[in-house]
């Protein structure tokens, strides 16, 4: 039996409305005939229910609107027992939404209006992180350098969406986790930072890397993709928790690549995220 590890995640909370066409408009097209479906997101709220799904014990601290998109955001999460006391409403600030347009494909493309997780503030940061910290960077991001420098334990920094961030916490991160995209544009810097670099690769997979150096690769499970929104997250959770239960860096990918990859064959982020049982199925 795997001790239970507690995770503080620190981030941002969405209502996602997402449009599911047969192919994605370029810049300036429409595309119609698409049906719409309503699910709880944000890569905050995702990686904290996708890390309690897969074993951990959740507190997620973020900011919605006093509004009903906030319980429909959170509905998902407090089913899944994560912790919500850290939640707070906003009475100023709407809850935020994602417009997603996923395509056939399972390709997506996504905008956020950030609503409440623009106004969430470091004074609002009242507690230290209890066990590891997860952060990502949809909120401001002062308030993830108040958390990370809060924090005693275990560091993952999700630096997603890509944005200027100061060296000091590249350099506390014990794990940073982005894509291929969010990897180019941080470029060098990430193999300057002291801690575990992981970069995902969509259906290439991912790879665990330290100081520049090649410490695991993985390739995915065979799966028919659906909708690859939370996918990301998913992977974001998983291999934090594989790394905090003391797995070695490949089985820790392994994990993780199994578990994002269960997150593709589902609709929508969080209805779609995969419990551990799911996950150790996978020969
Ligand atoms: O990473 C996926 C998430 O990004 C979606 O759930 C959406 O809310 C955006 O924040």
């Amino acid at each position: 039996m795997t001790r239970r590890v507690d995770i503080t995640v620190v981030g941002s909370i969405n209502l996602d409305l997402v449009a599911t066409a047969a192919t994605l408009p370029a810049p300036g097209e429409t595309v119609t005939g698409a049906t719409l479906g309503r699910h709880p997101g944000g890569k905050g709220a995702n990686q904290a229910l996708a890390a309690q799904r897969l074993g951990a014990t959740v507190r997620l601290v973020g900011r919605v609107g006093d509004d009903a998109m906030a319980d429909e955001a959170l509905a998902l999460l407090a089913a899944g027992g994560v912790d919500l006391s850290g939640v707070a409403r906003d009475a100023e600030a709407p809850t935020g939404v994602a417009l997603i347009a996923v395509s056939l494909a399972g390709e997506n493309q996504i905008v956020v209006a950030s609503g409440a997780n623009a106004a969430f503030l470091p004074q609002h940061l009242t507690s230290p992180p209890r066990g590891a910290l997860i952060c990502q960077l949809e909120i401001p991001l002062a308030t993830v350098e108040k958390a990370v420098a809060a924090a005693e334990g275990f560091v993952c920094l999700n630096l997603a969406p890509a944005a200027e961030i100061p060296e000091t916490l590249l350099q506390r991160a014990d794990l940073i986790v982005v894509n291929e995209t969010e990897a180019a544009f941080y470029g060098e810097r990430l193999h300057r930072a002291p801690g575990l670099v992981a970069v995902t690769l969509g259906a290439r997979g991912a790879e665990l890397r330290r100081a520049g150096e090649l410490l695991a690769s993985t390739i995915p499970p065979p799966v028919e993709v659906v909708d690859t929104t939370g996918a990301g997250d998913t992977f974001v959770a998983a291999l934090t928790l594989a790394l905090l239960e003391e797995r070695p860096p490949r089985d820790a990918l392994t994990f993780a690549c199994k578990a994002g990859a269960l997150a593709t064959t589902r609709a929508g982020a969080q209805p779609a995220l995969p419990l551990r049982s799911e996950v150790e199925a996978i020969p």
